[in-house]
């Protein structure tokens, strides 16, 4: 295991009505391990989830003294303004949140979001104190045509150019998304190996080896710890296994030694 704290997000989608999701928070807060449960010295995972956005208030209550931060799923580029339907950073701010995902892959299918949007919402995120846990991944299509890092390289290129003072990533291979079918630890360490050496040669190996690279994919309890054992792997976005707190709780402890 490398020196960054591993993170370990949860991305409900478009889960959960506000009942449902304070009686899931009142698990997740009864099952949370202490200081006193862990290795001398651990600080644990530490655990972001990503409600839908009714959601965000509810949640913020029922996790209030919790260690668990919130995030938004998605925000707009601009600080306000005539955009039905979308979310400021400001607006989420306000709603409790330290975290944004940027760029998921179901975002760039359903959204038409480009690399340069991803972008600009990254940059956005960070005007209002927000940390964006950038989502980049390749479709199965292009890992079959050997395009994979490839397209990593234009995704991070994209978010790179744009220069946000601060970021994490989430390495979500796209054919792993909510299929069951989740990246081999070699696959997964080999992205995130070719991620961190695209961060290094941009920004540096100390800025880069800041720089937390989660995996997510059909991540579950039974697959994290192996996954995690990845030198480059700093924890998880987790989707469908987040939705039951049992699953989620299992997936923090394997982060959390
Ligand atoms: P999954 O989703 O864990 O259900 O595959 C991961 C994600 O989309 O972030």
């Amino acid at each position: 295991m490398n020196e960054r704290r591993p993170l370990v997000g949860g991305n409900w989608k478009m889960h959960k009505t506000a009942e449902e999701a304070r009686h899931h928070c009142q698990e997740l807060v009864a099952g949370l391990r202490g200081p006193a449960d862990r290795a001398p010295g651990s600080a644990g995972a530490e655990v972001v989830i990503f409600p839908s956005h009714p959601l965000l208030p509810p949640v913020a209550e029922a996790l209030r003294d919790a260690p668990v931060a919130l995030g938004g799923q998605n925000l707009h580029p601009a600080d306000a303004g005539a955009h039905t339907g979308d979310v400021s950073g400001a607006q989420l701010v306000d709603a409790g949140c330290a975290w944004t995902l940027c760029g998921h892959s179901e975002r760039r299918r359903d959204h038409a979001e480009t690399d340069a949007l991803v972008a600009e919402k990254a940059i956005a995120a960070r005007r209002h104190g927000l940390t964006p846990l950038v989502c980049v991944g390749e479709l199965l299509e292009q890992r079959r045509a050997g395009e994979t890092f490839a397209v990593l390289e234009r995704q991070l290129t994209a978010l790179l150019d744009a220069a946000p003072d601060r970021f994490e990533l989430a390495y979500e291979p796209v054919w792993a998304i909510g299929t069951g079918e989740t990246a081999t630890p070699e696959q997964a360490q080999e992205a995130h190996a070719f991620l961190r050496g695209a961060l290094e040669s941009r920004l540096g190996a100390a800025a880069a080896g800041r720089v937390r690279i989660v995996y997510g994919g059909s991540v579950k309890p039974d697959n994290a710890a192996e996954l995690l054992a990845g030198a480059d792997i700093d924890g998880f976005l987790v989707g469908g296994a987040s939705l039951d707190a049992a699953s989620f709780l299992a997936i923090i402890a394997a982060c959390g030694l």
